[in-house]
């Protein structure tokens, strides 16, 4: 993979089309280094998706939807047969990336649906088009987020202390972010919000990414370890809880990264509002409750240290699930970009996706 070195910028561009490939911000790196990564097939996004390069449901379909448009492009001059054998195997691949962000599955489906109406069209121009609704689905994921953010800016009071959990900004989308899409849009209406971080183990998205990106942007930030969030919503030092999430189940239930079950528990015990700044893209009706999500286990070397510093004894076991699921009654409300649906359930989350045009 090429690296080419770039200046972070006021606004963060998670992924960009650059003289035909693909550039991803490497988030494994950051904060110490700020670097994008070069990709030009399906294969080497489904790597860069695996590996965390990116991460954050929204973004890991941008970049699924980039992927399907390289193997297209890779085969542009191939037989409609060569082309049709690549592509699914492009299509196989980055499925096989991630388990538990929906927007994955999205992504590609959307993709599919591109190619299925135009499959009668010749390799080049099939590819033309799976890049401009690849380019098209990361354009509208900006929109949406800005959307949410919006309708989430007017449940934060000026002054509000949101905690949050991972890193569901900018960097887990095309821009402005999801559950910081909503800080920074409050931020932005003139409130002043300030934002507790937790530091989100074992692959600490909180304290690498999303104290960076409030950093950046000059938006108070205080780190916290995941631990200590009991401890400052019992001083009443926390007002609200804003995360992201990477699936909803039919029935309300949110997937998201490990931690933010504990998080809901203790915000419930406390009287604080949960909120799930959630696109709609991320509702899967296919999943009738939480318990049905697939929720990735990865390496246990993220649990026994971090990067070359393996601290944990030698020979230990160890269980490393990246998400949890939070029942629905835990949520407040889910933010979407059609509004903000409290007490989020079956009945209503289906009567608002029957309100969007198909
Ligand atoms: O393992 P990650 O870093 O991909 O997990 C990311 C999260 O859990 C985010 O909170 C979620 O994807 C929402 S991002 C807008």
């Amino acid at each position: 993979m090429m690296k080419s070195h770039a200046d972070a910028g006021p606004a963060i561009q998670t992924l960009r089309w650059r003289d035909g490939a693909l550039e991803m911000i490497d988030q494994r790196v950051l904060p110490a280094r700020f670097e994008y990564l070069r990709y030009g097939s399906a294969a080497e996004v489904a790597e860069g998706i695996r590996s965390m390069v990116v991460r954050g449901a929204p973004a890991i379909g941008c970049a699924a939807a980039y992927g399907v448009a390289l193997q297209a492009l890779t085969l542009r001059s191939a037989s409609p047969q060569a082309f049709e054998l690549g592509l699914e195997a492009g299509f196989k691949v980055l499925a096989a990336s991630r388990p538990t962000a929906v927007n994955l599955f999205w992504a590609l489906k959307r993709m599919r649906g591109v190619w299925d109406v135009n499959a009668q069209r010749s390799p080049q121009q099939i590819a033309e088009l799976l890049l401009s609704e690849a380019h098209e689905i990361s354009a509208e994921d900006v929109r949406i987020n800005r959307a949410m953010g919006e309708h989430g800016a007017a449940l934060l009071a000026d002054g509000a202390r949101v905690l949050t959990h991972c890193n569901a900004g900018a960097l887990a989308t095309a821009g402005h972010g999801t559950a910081l899409g909503v800080i920074r849009s409050a931020v932005e209406s003139g409130k002043r919000i300030s934002v507790i971080a937790d530091e989100t183990r074992p692959f600490l998205q909180g304290a690498r990414l999303t104290a960076w990106e409030m950093v950046q942007e000059k938006i108070p930030v205080t780190l916290i370890t995941d631990n200590m969030a009991g401890h400052l919503m019992s001083r009443g030092e926390i007002d609200a809880v804003i995360v992201g999430t990477d699936r909803v189940a039919a029935n309300g239930d949110v997937a998201n990264k490990i931690g933010t079950y504990m998080v809901a528990v203790l915000a419930q015990r406390h009287g604080i509002p949960f909120y799930v700044a959630c696109p709609l893209s991320t509702i899967d009706l296919t999943v009738p409750d939480g318990a049905a999500i697939p929720i990735e286990e990865r390496a246990a070397e993220e649990v026994t240290g971090f990067r070359e510093c393996q601290w944990a004894a030698q020979g230990v076991q160890v269980r490393n699930p990246a998400f949890d699921v939070t029942p629905a009654e835990l949520v407040t409300a889910l933010i979407t970009e059609k509004g903000v649906l409290m007490r989020p359930e079956r009945e209503r989350i289906a009567g608002l996706l029957r309100r969007m045009p198909p």
